[in-house]
């Protein structure tokens, strides 16, 4: 631990939540255990930040924001992806009306990590550890972001899929990435692989979503297109770097062009200066980390915070409700504050 840098520490999460010298508590563990740990770190009255998905289903979302609100301390909520450079760049364009009247949105995000039938069966597989899956995994992210460039959504219809219903039993201390072999004993895969959905915002646009964790292809495509009167932008963090820009302004030469990431854009000088150098995933983490520490500081709410988090599982719930029923559903707020 020392040659990580670290100071101290504990080897119970209870230890850590007690410690009067801790102000602050950080939430990286399996989703199964972040509601109780979020109520403990409110209860001693800590700001807590919690790894979405906070819990894994609506259900638990909202006791961990209740708990919060209760203690009345900050909560965040790693929605890491809001913290691009680009993603923030992407919301000033539309913010200013750039692109005119938003007419249609697209999010997906298709990611390798169950796509090889021998991916080992671990947490994320299975309703009591993880919650639902991709949609509390992967489509989180994706509706997470679209809440913040477009506003809410009103009603959807959606549909969900298991495409790789057993897997190998997962070994103690293996990762999410291991690999079983053929003839292994397996376990069933209880939650979603697949989920997509179309749907309805507030300010009219329509709006399409896919997420996969089995999906052959792409590898990290947590990405989105916005298409409005004027123009049209999209990003995919494959390209963190680069945004997708069209403009109707020039008339002759017509086309997307890159927009490359740089020091012009928030954050990104912090991390490399100039133009065209890149930054990292773990940047953005970097980034989350520093805005949540500044909130406390400042002693404001902190967004995206457990309240942000309820928006979206507003949507999950209508989205798991249009999957059984094969229908369009509202979306009913949740939030209790
Ligand atoms: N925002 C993002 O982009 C992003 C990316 C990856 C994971 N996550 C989230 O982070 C969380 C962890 O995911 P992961 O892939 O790192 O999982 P993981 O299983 O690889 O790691 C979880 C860690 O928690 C520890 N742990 C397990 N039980 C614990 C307990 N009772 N108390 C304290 N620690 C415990 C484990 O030892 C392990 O170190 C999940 O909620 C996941 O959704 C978010």
């Amino acid at each position: 631990m020392m040659s990580f840098g670290f100071r101290r520490g504990a080897l119970s999460w209870q230890e850590v939540i007690e410690d009067p010298d801790v102000e602050v508590v950080f939430i990286a563990a399996p989703n199964i255990v972040h509601v109780e740990l979020v109520q403990a770190a409110a209860a001693a009255g800590k700001a807590v930040f919690c790894e979405k998905p906070v819990g894994g289903t609506p259900a638990t979302i909202g006791q961990a924001a209740e708990a919060t609100r209760q203690a009345g301390v900050i909560s965040g909520v790693g929605y890491n992806y809001r913290w691009a450079p680009l993603v923030r760049y992407a919301r000033e364009l539309i913010e200013a009306g750039e692109l005119g009247e938003i007419t249609n949105y697209r999010g997906r995000f298709f990611s390798m990590y169950g796509a090889d039938p021998l991916g080992v069966l671990s947490w994320r597989f299975l309703v009591d550890q993880a919650g639902h899956g991709v949609t509390t995994d992967l489509m989180s992210h994706s509706v997470d972001l679209a809440l913040m460039l477009m506003g809410p959504i009103t009603r959807v219809v959606g549909t969900t899929e298991t495409f790789i219903p057993e897997r190998p039993l997962a070994v103690d201390g293996g990762t999410h990435y291991g690999r079983g072999r053929p003839g292994d004993p397996t376990g069933t895969v209880t939650n979603e692989d697949y989920a997509g959905m179309l749907c309805e915002f507030a300010n009219a646009a329509r709006g399409t979503f896919e997420a996969s964790r089995s999906i052959v292809g792409p590898e990290s495509q947590m990405a989105f297109d916005v298409y409005g009167t004027q123009g049209a932008l999209g990003w995919n963090l494959e390209k963190l770097n680069e945004l997708q820009l069209y403009l109707t302004e020039d008339e002759l030469h017509t086309g997307y062009r890159t927009v490359f990431g740089g020091d012009r854009f928030p954050y990104h000088g912090n991390f490399v200066p100039g133009s065209a150098n890149g930054i990292g995933f773990e940047d953005l983490v970097v980034i989350e980390d520093y805005e949540f520490c500044r909130s406390i500081a400042a002693g404001r709410e902190h967004r995206p915070g457990f309240a942000d988090a309820v928006e979206w599982v507003s949507v999950q719930a209508a989205l798991l409700k249009s999957a059984q029923s094969g229908s369009w559903e509202d979306v009913v707020s949740l939030r209790e504050d």
